[in-house]
């Protein structure tokens, strides 16, 4: 068993519990946050992530329990619609989980990190760089991500902390199962994604996993795109 907890956030199904089950079967001992409590892999948390004083019990139990070796600020939202109908409350929501929460528990973790150092990987997406009609608030939230893993990266190096942000394209979940799923989108995914179709959910858990076992010291502060080659596809 490898040294050490690693949290990993909205672990209850998609790519959070492929990550969870990737880990565990790599020696790790996986501690799999979300609100319903459902954990496919690793030892369940229930935590609402947007909710500060939850994370702080949440992190102080966890600590409490054993070393804290790294964190997976996985747990996301994606709200789609036009920019000129966006509500306030829909952009604020998107933000509240994708960008505020992976903030507030980066900064929760870091207490526990502090002295033996340890890894964090946010998910963030390959819209953070792209023109998305339909989507703004979560283009915006997860442009911040990639921001904040830069800052968290070059502040936190001197505490042996290596912070990294994979950015998967379409991987097929509960997030857009029924928009894969169209006959139009299927055809303009095999056009557009190089390697043909939407990613897998294990697809993404492999190179977090391979974050967390490789260790490369003088990697941080990346964003590594996993898309099958559709966001550099002209
Ligand atoms: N699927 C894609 O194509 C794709 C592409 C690029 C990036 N991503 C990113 O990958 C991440 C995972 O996406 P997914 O497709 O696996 O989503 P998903 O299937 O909808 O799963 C989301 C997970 O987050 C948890 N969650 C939601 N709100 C939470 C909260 N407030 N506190 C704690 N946990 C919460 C959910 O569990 P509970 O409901 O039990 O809380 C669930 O485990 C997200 O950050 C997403 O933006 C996905």
């Amino acid at each position: 068993m490898a040294e050490g907890q690693i949290i990993v956030t909205g672990a209850s199904k998609g790519i959070g519990a492929a990550i969870a089950g990737e880990l565990e079967r790599r020696g790790f001992s996986v501690v799999a946050l979300s609100r319903s409590g459902e954990a496919p892999a690793g030892r369940a948390v229930v935590c609402d992530v947007t909710n500060e004083g939850d994370v702080k019990r949440a992190f102080g139990e966890i600590a409490a329990a054993g070393p804290v070796a790294g964190l997976v600020n996985n747990a996301g939202i994606h709200i789609g619609g036009p920019i000129a109908s966006l509500t306030t409350e829909s952009f604020n929501k998107t933000i509240a989980l994708n960008t505020t929460a992976v903030m507030v528990a980066a900064r929760e973790a870091f207490p526990f990190m502090e002295k033996n150092g340890g890894t964090i990987v946010n998910i963030g997406s390959f819209f953070d760089k792209l023109g998305v009609p339909d989507n703004l608030a979560y283009c915006a939230s997860k442009a911040a991500v990639a921001a904040m893993t830069r800052c968290m990266a070059v502040e936190w190096a001197k505490h042996g902390i290596r912070v990294m942000n994979v950015a998967p394209g379409y991987i097929e979940t509960d997030l857009n199962r029924d928009y894969l799923a169209r006959e139009k989108v299927k055809a303009w995914m095999a056009s557009r994604i190089p390697v043909g179709a939407p990613g897998k959910a294990e697809d993404v858990a492999k190179l977090v996993g391979s974050i967390f076992s490789e260790q490369i010291g003088f990697l941080t502060g990346e964003t590594i795109y996993i898309d099958g080659g559709q966001g550099m596809n002209h």
